[in-house]
């Protein structure tokens, strides 16, 4: 549910950034057929989806890095995250509502809490490892994407949709990178390499989430009709997610992880990333 208490109000005004948020464009169903916007509407369901995963874990996150009684700024920074992703799953609420479907908010398996937060404990690791795998791998190539799915979208909603997700996106990875900065250069090289190999299985787990690894037929193949009206409404098709996706972690990704003092070993297909 969507402002169904008297805290609408406080709700609304960040949905609308204090009144600096554009207005939603209004979208016209009529002009696509109804196969196009059902397939939309699931499409900005599942995205719904990812955002509202973003708020449990950034809020979470957040609780975490209070314990480990990090400085304030990190705080305040990932703070705001947690309000950023709050207003990224309205937006795709309204996406979902404009296509003709019904937004739902998911209620499947949370991922636990750690306990027994201390420095340099057990915990400590798992939290800086969730945080480093959700900040570093997941929001900084998801705001790659968005980016390129911007540049896609033809109709002006998905455009506004995506560009009012995008401008937050594009800070949520380089907050990850800083908090990162704050733990792990100092760690033993045994921690850091066992950080390493979880990257790498979260880096495998975003190309899964993209679609991929695609066979290299289907990279090459044409778009379908149907793909092409779905990109204008701002769901790229895997072989486009995952071109960006090869580009940013070989471009972007690793070199930040190797710089933080995280031993990396990612061999990313570059001929796919300039292709
Ligand atoms: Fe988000
Ligand atoms: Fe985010």
């Amino acid at each position: 549910m969507r402002d169904a208490t008297r805290l609408k109000v406080v709700h609304r005004q960040r949905v609308l950034r204090h009144g600096d948020a554009e207005p939603a464009p209004s979208f016209v169903r009529g002009a696509h057929p109804t196969r196009v916007l059902a397939s939309a509407a699931d499409g900005w369901q599942r995205l719904l989806e990812t955002e509202y995963e973003s708020v449990v874990i950034s809020s979470w996150m957040t609780a975490a890095l209070a314990r480990l009684a990090a400085p304030l700024d990190l705080l305040g920074a990932f703070g705001r995250v947690v309000e950023d992703e709050i207003r990224h799953v309205d937006v795709c609420a309204q996406m979902v509502d404009a296509l003709g479907g019904q937004p739902l908010v998911p209620s499947g398996a949370l991922p636990p809490l750690p306990g027994g937060l201390e420095r340099d404990s057990e915990s400590e690791f798992e939290t800086v490892s969730g945080l480093v795998g959700f900040f570093c791998v997941f929001e900084f190539l998801s705001a790659l994407v968005f980016h390129q799915a911007l540049e896609a979208a033809a109709d002006e909603l998905p455009r506004w949709a995506l560009g009012e997700i995008h401008r937050d996106e594009a800070f949520h990875g380089a907050f990850g990178f800083e908090a990162a900065r704050h733990f792990v250069p100092a760690w033993s090289e045994d921690r850091r390499v066992r950080l390493a190999r979880r990257v790498e299985a979260e880096v495998a787990r975003f190309e899964q989430r993209l679609g991929g690894p695609l066979p290299a037929e289907a990279a090459l193949a044409p778009l379908s009709p149907e793909v092409t009206a779905l990109e204008q409404l701002g769901l790229l098709s895997p072989p486009h997610l995952l071109t960006t996706f090869y580009a940013g972690v070989a471009g972007q990704l690793v070199p930040r992880l190797l710089e933080l003092g995280i031993p990396v070993e990612l061999k990313v297909d570059l001929a796919r990333s300039d292709s």
